[in-house]
This record gives structure tokens, C-alpha cells and sequence, in this order.
């Protein structure tokens, strides 16, 4: 069986191929300057003399604004928000929060409301930890005074754009480092927002930002993130995703039938699972340090299928110490509960991986295509395996039967 790679010539592609991954994830550098604003968020921002413009690191969203002392305590500040709004109802919110650092809870915001009849509604609402429990969301008045504001929607482009006046307080409100939020959600039942959608780009809609200067705090920490995020993607997929199966495909195809590999098959197999273990560690430990670095949100269904792979992997990783002598009585069962263990986490795999790549909506196409591709060629090549084994064994049969 020559035609099957060595696992010498295995483990020379590995590293080469990590190479290619390493270089093909360059830093994403989130535009700063909105030199290329929409036109629909430019009318608004001359008609509202906003001086200083920027693209917002998510949600397509884009902040216009302009600084000014209304009185010795007090601040105003000229804003212009917009963004996209794909749905026929929906939300716009932005807002400040005077809490050290900026976060859904706590924040003051302007929010306007597409209601279903095409009429536009703004207020202000009060978010408080009750709001994100799932409490209903109404207007109240707020500790921040917002005058004069105005929503408009533009149908050919989608475009949403709320503009305010907003006065705030000197105490709490720092202007050189003010904490902002917004949102953009695809549901509202009259007057009042209904939960935004819970993707990445929901969660990471907070900054710190100078508006004196201009400039936000949380640029290089966030591109960083954004970096670790993909690292964690790929050695997951490798791990996890390629070479766990390809090993299972191995240990099922080429043990006995339709190919005997002799001694081959085991030494394959088990290479294949301690890359994919360790690739796939490194991964979840990636995955674990990300979720420190947000301690405002928690993605609950992907930690926890990823802390089931990551310990029922181990365990399968203990069959190379525990597993009976091939004499043993238990063998049978301990082979019929090392498989069954490995067909399930490969069906938790694939969950979790479609799992953590909805978290990246609206921007998970590439994702997506690329693990439905493994998934294709995995799946592709153990259907024929498959099938040769069937049409082997009817032959077999069929000669015997002679
Ligand atoms: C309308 C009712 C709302 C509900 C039910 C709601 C609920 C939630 C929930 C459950 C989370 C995720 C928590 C987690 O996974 O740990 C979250 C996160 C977040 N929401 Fe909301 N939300 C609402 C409105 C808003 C509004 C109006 C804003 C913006 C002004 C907003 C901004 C955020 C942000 C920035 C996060 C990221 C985590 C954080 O900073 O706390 N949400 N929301
Ligand atoms: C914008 O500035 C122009 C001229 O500086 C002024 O006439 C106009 O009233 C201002 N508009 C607003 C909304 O402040
Ligand atoms: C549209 O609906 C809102 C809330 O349901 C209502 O307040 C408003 O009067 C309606 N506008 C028109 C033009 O029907
Ligand atoms: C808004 O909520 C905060 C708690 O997050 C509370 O301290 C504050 O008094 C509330 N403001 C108003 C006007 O209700
Ligand atoms: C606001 O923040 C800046 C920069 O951190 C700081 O130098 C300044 O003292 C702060 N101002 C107030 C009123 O806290």
C-alpha cells in the first residue's frame, strides 16, 4: 500500500501547510476615518453640521458628531448615527453610558423605532440590567437631556439615520474619554425594542473614544481580538474538524476492510487523533482566553459544547494508556464505547463548529463555505469507502457462494 502517504511525509505537510494559514490571516485594519461615508448618512450629517465622522468598528454602523459647551457643567454634543436596517421593522439605538467602562447595562440611549407602517419613532430609554434580562424596554426620560431629534429612512438604500442633540454632565461624562454604544435590532412591538439579534458584531458595538480628538481607545485591542478570534477558528477546524475525522475515517476503513493496512492503519490513526487533539486544544485554550477578554457577554452554548469536546476527547485520548489488552474480555466493549464516543463527538463537532460560525453572522460566508467544503470532501471520500466496502463484501459473498 504504497500509495498512502507515510506518516513521515505527513507530519513534513503539517507544518507547511500552517505556514500557508499563518500568512494567509493578516491583521484586519478596521477603517477609522469615514472618508467613504454613505450618501444617505452624509445628507444628514451636513443638514446636522456634524464636523468629525467615522466608520464604527461593527454593524456597518457609522457615527457622525460635534462638540460644544452648552454651560460651565454641561456638554453638548451634535450626533448623527446610521446604519443599515434590512428588516421592515426594526431599531436604531445609540447612546452613552457613564460607567467606567462601556456596556450594554447602564447606558442612556436615543433609540429610533421603523414601525411597520413605515412611520419612524425616537425616544429615550433607560438600560438597566432588568433590559437585558428581558424585561420590557420603554421610554423614560433620562439623565442625559436629548433635544430635537429626527430619524429618517432610506428605502433604495436600506439606511437608517438618527440625529440628536444631546447635553450631558460634566460629572460622569467624560468627553475626552466617553463611553458609547450602539445597537441595531430587527424586531420592535410598537414603542418598544425587542431583543437585538446575538452575534459577535451585537456584543462588540461598545467603545471608549476621545471625541475631542477623535480617536478611539479600543482600535489595536480590538483588531488584536479579531486576530485571535481567527486563529481560534482555523486551529479548531483543523483540529477538530480535519483531523479527528480523517482519523476516524482511517481507523474505519483500514483496519480490516474494504483495505488492510496492516500495522499501518493504528500508527495513522493515532497520529491523526494526538495532531487533531493537540491543534484542537490549542484552539479551545484560544477560545477560553477570548472569553475573559469579554467579561460583558458569554456565548453559553458554544463554551459549553466546546468544554464536551474538549473532555470527552481526552477521554478518547486515554485510550492509548487504558484501553484492554486485545485478549481482554472487556475489548468488545470497550471498542463497541470508543466508537459510539467517537461518532457522537463528531456530530457534536459539527454542531458546534456551525455554532461558532453563526456568532460571526452577518460575515461567516467564507467560514461557512470553507467547513462545508472539509465536510464535502470528508464526507464525499468515506461515501466511497463506503460504498466500495458494500460492493467488496457482495462480491465476496456472491464468490463464496460459487
Ligand atoms: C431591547 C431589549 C434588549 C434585550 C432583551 C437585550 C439583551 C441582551 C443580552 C441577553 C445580551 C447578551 C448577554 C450575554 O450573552 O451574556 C446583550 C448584549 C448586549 N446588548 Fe443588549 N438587549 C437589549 C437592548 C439593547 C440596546 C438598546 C442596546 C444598546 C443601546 C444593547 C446593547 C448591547 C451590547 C453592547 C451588548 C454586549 C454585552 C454588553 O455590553 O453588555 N442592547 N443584550
Ligand atoms: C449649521 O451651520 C450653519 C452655518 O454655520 C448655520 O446657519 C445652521 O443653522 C447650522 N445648523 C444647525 C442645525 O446647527
Ligand atoms: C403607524 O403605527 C404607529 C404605531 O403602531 C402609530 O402610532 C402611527 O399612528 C401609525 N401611523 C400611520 C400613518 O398609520
Ligand atoms: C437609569 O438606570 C440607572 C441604573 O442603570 C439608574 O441609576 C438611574 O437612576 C436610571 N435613570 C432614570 C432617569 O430612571
Ligand atoms: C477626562 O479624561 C482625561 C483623559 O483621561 C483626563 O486627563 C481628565 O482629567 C478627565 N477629566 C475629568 C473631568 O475627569
Amino acid at each position: 500500500m504504497n500509495a498512502f502517504a507515510s506518516p513521515a511525509s505527513l507530519t513534513s505537510v503539517v507544518p507547511v501547510f500552517f505556514l500557508f494559514l499563518i500568512l494567509f490571516i493578516t491583521h484586519p485594519v478596521h477603517s477609522e476615518r469615514c472618508t467613504l461615508c454613505s450618501e444617505a448618512f452624509m445628507m444628514t450629517a451636513k443638514h446636522r453640521n456634524v464636523t468629525c465622522r467615522r466608520k464604527l468598528m461593527t454593524l456597518d454602523a457609522e457615527l457622525g458628531w460635534r462638540v460644544s459647551s452648552f454651560n460651565s457643567q454641561w456638554t453638548r454634543i451634535d450626533v448623527v448615527f446610521g446604519a443599515r436596517l434590512r428588516s421592515d421593522t426594526g431599531w436604531l439605538a445609540w447612546g452613552v453610558n457613564p460607567l467606567p467602562k462601556p456596556q450594554m447595562i447602564g447606558t442612556r440611549a436615543v433609540i429610533g423605532i421603523r414601525q411597520p407602517n413605515g412611520t419612524l419613532s425616537t425616544n429615550t430609554y433607560n438600560i438597566t440590567s432588568d433590559t437585558k434580562m428581558g424585561c420590557h424596554l420603554l421610554p423614560t426620560a433620562v439623565d442625559v437631556e436629548v433635544r430635537d431629534t429626527e430619524a429618517s429612512y432610506i428605502e433604495e438604500e436600506q439606511y437608517f439615520t438618527l440625529s440628536a442633540t444631546v447635553i450631558v454632565p460634566d460629572s460622569g461624562y467624560n468627553i475626552s474619554k466617553l463611553n458609547h454604544v450602539w445597537q441595531v435590532g430587527e424586531e420592535a412591538d410598537g414603542m418598544e425594542p425587542k431583543k437585538h439579534p446575538m452575534t459577535l458584531q451585537n456584543f462588540d458595538s461598545t467603545e471608549t473614544r476621545n471625541l475631542w480628538s477623535g480617536e478611539s481607545e479600543d482600535v489595536g485591542r480590538k483588531n488584536h481580538q479579531s486576530y485571535l478570534r481567527k486563529v481560534h477558528g482555523i486551529l479548531n477546524m483543523i483540529g477538530w474538524g480535519t483531523f479527528l475525522p480523517i482519523g476516524v475515517i482511517i481507523a474505519r476503513y483500514f483496519r480490516k476492510h474494504p483495505f488492510h493496512l496492516k500495522n499501518w492503519w493504528f500508527k495513522i490513526h493515532v497520529m491523526c487523533q494526538i495532531l487533531g487533539y493537540f491543534v484542537g486544544t490549542a484552539g479551545w485554550a484560544i477560545g477560553l482566553i477570548l472569553g475573559t477578554k469579554s467579561p460583558y457577554y458569554i456565548f453559553h452554548v458554544h463554551r459549553w459544547l466546546g468544554i464536551f469536546i474538549f473532555t470527552f476527547t481526552t477521554l478518547q485520548m486515554l485510550a492509548l494508556r487504558l484501553k484492554p489488552s486485545v485478549n481482554d474480555e472487556y475489548r468488545k466493549y470497550w471498542n463497541m464505547y470508543h466508537h459510539l464516543l467517537g461518532y457522537a463527538l463528531l456530530a457534536v463537532i459539527i454542531l458546534n463548529m456551525f455554532h461558532g460560525i453563526a456568532i460571526l453572522k452577518p460575515d461567516n460566508a467564507v467560514w461557512n463555505w470553507v467547513y462545508i467544503g472539509i465536510l464535502v470532501l470528508l464526507s464525499g471520500v468515506a461515501l466511497i469507502l463506503e460504498i466500495h466496502t458494500w460492493i467488496k463484501f457482495l462480491n465476496d459473498r456472491n464468490g463464496s457462494k460459487k
